[in-house]
């Protein structure tokens, strides 16, 4: 019963503006209307672009939110709701279960994008995946007593290509197993647990329940939830007697799928990492990519393509899904702000190629009787296989060594036993299915018998709620206090705290909780205990308020709720959410955050990549700590102004520092990003005991780096003089990223012949535009300059670029001192000047990199004897001062390169006035003399060259003025008494004719 190949049906799904967006009034650059969906690029005039889809839903605007919380269409306005999103996919995907095809539905989209509401939704919001779980029993309840039903589900999650179980507490090491079954060759997970279920609200419940285990898991192994996939299965069947009288057993899978948020290439980093191999950032979700395209290309015709279904866990579970036996339908979420339009267009162009795929799905039915009896038979097979041993069939064993062979044949009985498994599991299914409902109902019932309890007291005792990046894990675990006494600690800590913690920076003896009548207070279980309470780290007992924010260790973060004593303090707002919690604590490291709306986007996008990746950094020093790397971390912010060039946007890097001998590192946002996932991956193994990591040689440890040359500081010579033939001669401040003064550098500039002898002094460009077409050359003089820091003796050079260049110039290294002498020069030849020329002249200007050596010094053994943690502990002592008031300045208006521009003006003004004060002296000059010579010599012709010569030497409005002055005095020649109208012209000097005054007024001017 196949179906001719149908297509993947995609859907597009904008979302309202989020709190930060509204806040600096971020701009709308999505536009839907019908089928199409339009994309406006904020920063240019350009058309908008646009895209077609299957269905495109308007959730940006015109909703209400009813009492009961739902959101819903105003009268008249096109928002989708949840339901209208039900209705279109979900019913689709309930008629094809029913029918018996396979199913599967996939959300893909950038971090925040609105992912997860889609699909599972929040509080009354109810996504598709529990509406479809509801209406699949109540399709069952009204549908025919005949059929015999049975719902299984499961719930995992793929991060860092690891495969964990949602619905057990405990995983094993590496995660579960992916294998593929032999006979029909999918992929599936190895000891996956998956739930007999009989009603929605068991199926509703086992959604929160793997939800809170990956809350724990991931606050735990301070994982990135939003870069996990959630798969959740259900497995539909429907046993029924056909005409034969025969049971035939129809079966449907249906797969539910959260994506990991897509980002872009360049911010999930690794560009230009020495061990961007080694991370499995996003493999799942840029394999899925692979996939999607090459399957929308075998569609569209190609030949020949192989799709790499097996290059990532996610994409061989899914591989029926995309590319087989299934019904399958792709929600893209789109974000409708301004900042995110890179990101957007780069879904909307992944769902364009998703539409292309098609599938073939297949009714799944089978006669019940046939199926169980192949799958004994094959299991007596399998059963025979093991017993056997030596049966095990080894191919191309010739040349293995008896290692290899024998650790090949343990695999494959690994496989075999895992067949088995797998195979025992489908029997369960048919004939153990009562007794297998009847067991996961009672671990059901117990399970949700607390959970209601638990419920009950968070309205009456005093209790510390998590808050987590992702608003789907936040709320998820919850602490009571209402013990006399809590403690909080690793479960390592004798005797064992009330509450264990488990990650990073967390100590044994944590914290210690009292409570008394209500009042809860905290204070830190011991020294270097971290615990943030609202942002400032805590020394001392504190007493907590309703809504007070707590960070444990570097990841562990909570809302303290008191119901006892519900007055919160001033300024905390009635909702306290994971983005406020972060907020605060960059706003204590000085990082100005408040007030998004005067900033430009530019800075608003840095902004928000600090507070993304202020967390990051904190958990990379902890990590650091834990594995004693002798490393630290910082977020550094770069003004566009400390960059090479000018009008660069500001950049947020990261400063690694060996604490051991000072050198210094600076990490692209991407690459910080690959590295911590490196780390995290290092610690884990650590945790789990893995020896080998603290023994990996040091080109694959993500806290090493070679030794490289470290960027002091720049500066900038702007090149107006250039445009007037004039040179440039100063001394410019060199500062570094943060705008503090490393030094001095002298730089010149001088306009030269193509041999680079300096243009004349009487060589004057009025008018830039004079140079067009002609040749010019120029010549850049690194004379020296004066470094501030002692440790910068090791080496000294200046790199820079000219114009376009592609490559930079390099000056000599000198080593030895902190005033090197350079006295670098080349020329710089523009054969024919043109329009982008004298616009770089006009407004560019060459940027000079001063570049330090750093070696790699043995550090001095006291210091080695130190931990990384007294290391930092140290170093923050001698870095506090200033730190928090220069940092809070960076989102600012950085004015730094507009200083050294005007600067640059002021000097060029002045250097022309000079030449126009000379001028005019020598014009008077030559008036002077005129005048002074007795009348019979006042020879016109030689002095109309005189001034001629100075004039047109000089300035447009001189030119102009002395212009008219000739004529005027050409005026006086023509009329033939040279003599007398010279005599007339000097007593007319006068003030009775004005225009040789106003000539005049322009000379001295
Ligand atoms: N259609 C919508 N209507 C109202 N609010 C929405 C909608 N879509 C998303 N949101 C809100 O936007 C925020 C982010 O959405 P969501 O958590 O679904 O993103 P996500 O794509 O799953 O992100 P991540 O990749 O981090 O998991 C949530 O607070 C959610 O409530
Ligand atoms: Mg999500």
């Amino acid at each position: 019963m196949a179906e001719a190949g149908e297509s993947v049906k995609v859907a597009v799904r904008v979302r309202p503006f989020n709190q930060r967006e509204k806040d600096r009034g971020a701009k709308l650059i999505i536009e839907m209307s019908g089928a199409q969906t339009r994309i406006k690029n904020p920063d240019t005039k350009d058309e908008p672009k646009m895209f077609a889809f299957d269905f495109s839903y308007w959730s940006h605007d015109g909703y209400t939110e009813q009492p009961n919380g739902v959101l819903e269409a105003k009268p008249g306005s096109k928002y989708a709701s949840q339901q209208r999103v039900f209705d279109d996919l979900g019913k689709g995907v309930l008629d094809n279960a029913f029918k018996g095809f396979n199913c599967s539905l996939f959300a893909y989209g950038q971090t925040g994008s609105g992912k997860s509401y889609s699909m599972v939704g929040y509080g009354e919001n109810k996504g598709i995946v529990p509406i479809t779980c509801d209406e699949l029993f109540k399709t069952m309840a009204k549908g025919n007593s005949d059929v015999k039903y049975q719902i299984t589900f499961s719930m995992l999650e793929i991060y860092n290509e690891q495969v964990r179980d949602l619905l057990q507490k405990n995983n094993p090491k590496g995660g579960l197993q992916v294998r593929q079954n032999p006979k029909l060759g999918l992929f599936y997970v190895q000891d996956l647990k998956k739930v007999a279920v009989g009603s929605y609200q068991e199926i509703e419940k086992r959604i929160a329940e793997g939800t809170a285990n990956r809350t724990v898991a991931s606050t735990n192994m301070n994982a990135t939830s939003s870069r996990a996939h959630t798969v959740v299965t259900i497995i539909f069947e429907q046993i029924s007697k056909n005409e034969a009288g025969q049971e035939t057993k129809k079966s449907s899978t249906i797969n539910l799928v959260d994506l990991a948020g897509s980002e872009r290439a360049d911010s999930t980093g690794a560009t230009g990492d020495r061990l961007k191999e080694g991370a499995n950032i996003n493999k799942s979700l840029s394999a899925l990519g692979n996939v999607i395209s090459a399957l929308a290309d075998l569609s569209m015709g190609k030949k020949k393509i192989m799709v790499p279904y097996r290059d990532s866990v996610l994409t061989k579970l899914l591989q029926n899904a995309l590319g087989g036996n299934s019904k399958t339908v792709m929600i893209a979420a789109l974000s409708p702000a301004d900042i995110n339009y890179d990101e957007t267009l780069s879904t909307l162009r992944y769902a364009d190629r998703a539409k292309k795929i098609k599938n073939k799905a297949v009714v799944n039915e089978n006669p019940l009787d046939k199926m169980i009896r192949e799958l004994r038979e094959e299991n007596e097979k399998l059963k025979k296989a093991l017993a056997g041993g030596g049966a095990i069939p080894i191919e191309g064993g010739s040349g293995m060594s008896p290692e290899e062979r024998e650790k090949m044949r343990r695999e494959m009985e690994e496989e075999i036993r895992a067949q088995l498994t797998a195979n025992q599991e489908a029997l369960d299914m048919g004939s153990g299915w009562e007794e297998k409902m009847k067991r996961d109902q009672a671990e059901y019932d117990a399970e949700n018998r607390e959970k209601t309890m638990a419920e009950e007291r968070k309205n009456k005792e005093p209790h510390f709620m998590n808050l987590n990046e992702d608003p789907l894990l936040s709320g998820m675990i919850v602490y009571f206090v209402s013990a006399s006494k809590t403690t909080i600690g690793r479960k390592d800590a004798d005797p064992v705290p009330t509450i264990t913690l488990s990650g990073l920076s967390i100590q044994k003896n944590h914290a210690v909780i009292t409570n008394e009548g209500g009042e809860v207070t905290l204070q830190p279980g011991g020294p270097g205990a971290k615990i943030k309470v609202n942002g400032a780290p805590l020394t001392g007992p504190r007493t907590l308020e309703h809504l007070d924010r707590v960070l444990f260790g570097s990841s562990h973060m909570y809302v303290f709720k008191n119901p006892l004593k519900p007055k919160k303090a001033d300024g905390t707002p009635d909702h306290v959410d994971w983005d406020f919690a972060q907020t605060e604590i960059a706003q204590a490291k000085g990082f100005a955050t408040g007030g998004m709306a005067g900033l430009t986007k530019d800075q608003q996008r840095a902004q928000e990549q600090v507070l993304e990746i202020l967390p990051l950094v904190t958990e990379a020093n902890a990590m650091s700590e834990e594995l004693n790397k002798h490393k630290s971390f910082e977020v550094i912010l770069i003004s566009g102004a400390a960059q090479e060039g000018a009008g660069k946007e500001t950049k947020v890097m990261v400063k690694m520092k060996n604490l051991l001998n000072g050198n210094t590192w600076l990490w692209e946002r991407g690459k910080f990003m690959n590295r911590r996932y490196l780390m995290q991956d290092m610690y884990q193994r650590w945790l789990d005991g893995d020896e080998d990591v603290m023994k990996i040689p040091k080109e694959e440890d993500p806290f090493w780096e070679p030794t490289e040359d470290v960027l002091i500081g720049s500066c900038n010579a702007f090149l107006q003089s250039l445009g007037y033939a004039l040179d440039f001669d100063d001394s410019l401040a060199v500062t570094d990223y943060k705008g503090t003064e490393e030094g001095q550098m002298s730089i010149v500039l001088t306009p030269s012949t193509q041999a680079g002898k300096p243009l004349d002094e009487e060589m004057f460009v009025d008018d830039p535009q004079e140079l067009l077409g002609k040749p010019f050359y120029f010549k850049v003089t690194v004379r020296n300059c004066d470094v501030n820091k002692a440790r910068y003796s090791k080496g000294l050079f200046v790199k820079y670029r000219v114009f376009n260049e592609a490559e930079y110039t390099q000056t000599p290294t000198l080593k030895g001192s902190l005033s090197p002498e350079w006295n670098h020069s080349r020329i710089v030849s523009f054969p024919s000047v043109t329009k982008e020329h004298l616009d770089y002249f006009d407004s560019g200007c060459i940027t000079f990199l001063l570049y330090g050596v750093q070696e790699d010094v043995v550090p001095d053994s006291k210091l080695v004897k130190m931990s990384t943690k007294e290391l930092r502990e140290m170093e923050s002592k001698t870095q506090r001062p200033g730190l928090g008031p220069r940092r809070s300045t960076s989102f600012g208006l950085d004015s730094s390169g507009d200083g050294t521009q005007l600067k640059a003006e002021f000097v060029l003004l002045q250097r022309k006035y000079e030449r126009l004060e000379k001028k005019e002296r020598r014009m008077q000059e030559i008036c002077r003399e005129w005048e002074s010579k007795p009348s019979e010599q006042q020879q016109f012709e030689p002095f109309f060259r005189a001034v001629s010569a100075v004039a047109y030497s000089t300035g447009t409005k001189l030119k102009t003025r002395v212009h008219l002055l000739n004529q005027v005095l050409q005026k006086g020649s023509k009329n033939g008494d040279t003599v007398k109208k010279r005599g007339h012209s000097k007593t007319q000097k006068g003030d009775k004719q004005p225009a040789e005054n106003q000539s005049k007024a322009c000379i001295v001017m």
